[in-house]
């Protein structure tokens, strides 16, 4: 077989994917049927290999926190199955490397009407300082990617906004973002420029939400609790950190608001969401609370094991995995520093998990993080 007749193949096979997905069928192949989407998505984009590799070195010039798989999903997630008449929602783009990847998929999708837009929210600032700025991006000012005017505006500015629109000026996307500065709370009395605070124009709906910037507990509840209220049943939610070891609120707020979303698709620690119904910010604060110390042990005992249960559910150890570290990290957050650490050094033993033993180092170093820092066991 050549390879024009392999990517012919792989090309149907997408599009046979696609419609088994549109007709909904989909879920009823059983639990292992998320995984295998998230695959097809992230394999080859575009319709031939060449295809591929242009697009994937378009997706790969900044510097991002996300894998190469997870931003491929995110490109053909809006090129194939999003609604296209309402906008889209990010939070957290940093320099726009997932931007990036929505947006092209947004520009392509036959769906997209006229006027709709990613409307893309960061705090634009205290992420990174400016010489941790210059560095991150260094290879792009090495080949050219970036000039002298970018590298001015990293060293005049405490925000990267001016740098971020720098990045994604001149593109065929670039009308399709707009970037907003919102400063998600973390918690419900921080201080700040209500100027700045994190907010939706009351008449602006959104069919699709990508959260990257909800760093902690309080903030994943404000910005959930906000955007629920834009959107309608069957819209979708794509949490990059579901799967982030030190991240352990995401899972359990849908855990906790499991009646509501149903899981579609995950990749990495990409997972994304279906909203199934209308969810007001009283079911919100009906069943998460403002922060996890108003939890108790057992409390995240019970949410920890049905986890594990949907893992196993799924056959997935490294999700199963992923939720071990969270449920170290909650306890870590509540104070239970020997568990926490007892219960990830067991992990170094444990068959399924070695397998991603960085990881498990990685959580030793640092569980989790409150808003004041870092957790340390050592
Ligand atoms: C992990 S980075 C995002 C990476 C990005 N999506 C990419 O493509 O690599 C997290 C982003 O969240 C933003 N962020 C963190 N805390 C925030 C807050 N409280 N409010 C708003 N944005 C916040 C940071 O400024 C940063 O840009």
């Amino acid at each position: 077989m050549d390879r024009t007749q392999i990517e012919n193949i792989l090309a149907e096979f997408r599009r046979n994917v696609n419609a088994v997905q549109a007709t909904g069928l989909g879920q009823a192949i059983g639990p292992a049927y998320p995984a295998f989407l998230g695959r097809c998505l992230s394999m080859m984009s575009g319709n031939t290999g060449q295809e591929d590799e242009v697009l994937t070195a378009y997706l790969s010039e900044f510097p991002t926190e996300t894998t190469l798989a997870e931003r491929k999903l995110l490109f053909s997630f809006f090129l194939n199955y999003w609604e296209g008449s309402r906008h889209v929602l990010e939070v957290g783009p940093f320099l726009g490397g997932t931007s990036r990847a929505i947006a092209m998929g947004m520009l392509h999708s036959p769906n997209r009407h006229d006027g709709t837009r990613l409307h893309t929210y960061d705090r634009f600032r205290e992420y990174y300082g400016a010489d941790q700025l210059l560095a991150t991006p260094a290879p792009m000012f090495e080949a050219g990617i970036l000039n002298d005017e970018v590298r001015e505006v990293i060293r005049e500015n405490s925000s990267f906004k001016e740098v971020y629109e720098l990045l994604h000026r001149g593109h065929d996307y670039s009308d399709l973002i707009e970037a907003h500065i919102g400063v998600l709370p973390d918690d419900p009395d921080q201080p700040g420029d209500p100027a700045d605070a994190f907010a939706l124009p009351e008449d602006r709906e959104y069919s699709a939400v990508f959260v990257d910037g909800a760093k902690s507990w309080f903030g994943t509840k404000r910005f959930m609790s906000l955007a629920l209220a834009h959107t309608r049943p069957g819209s979708y939610y794509i949490f990059q950190d579901y799967g982030a070891h030190t991240c352990f609120w995401i899972p359990v707020f849908l855990e906790l608001l499991k009646e509501h979303f149903q899981l579609v698709t995950y990749v990495d620690h990409t997972y994304v969401y279906q909203q199934l119904d209308e969810v007001s910010p009283g079911a919100v604060a009906a069943v998460f609370p403002d922060s996890p110390l108003e939890l108790s042990v057992a409390d995240f005992r019970r949410i920890f094991r049905d986890l594990y249960d949907t893992a196993l559910e799924y056959d997935n150890t490294y999700t199963l995995l992923n939720y071990q570290l969270q449920h170290a990290a909650a306890l870590a957050y509540l104070g239970h520093l020997d568990e926490a650490r007892d219960r990830i050094v067991a992990l170094l033993k444990t068959p399924h998990a070695l397998r991603h033993r960085q990881w498990i180092l990685n959580a030793l170093r640092t569980p989790t993080y409150r808003p004041d820092g870092n957790i340390n066991f050592f």
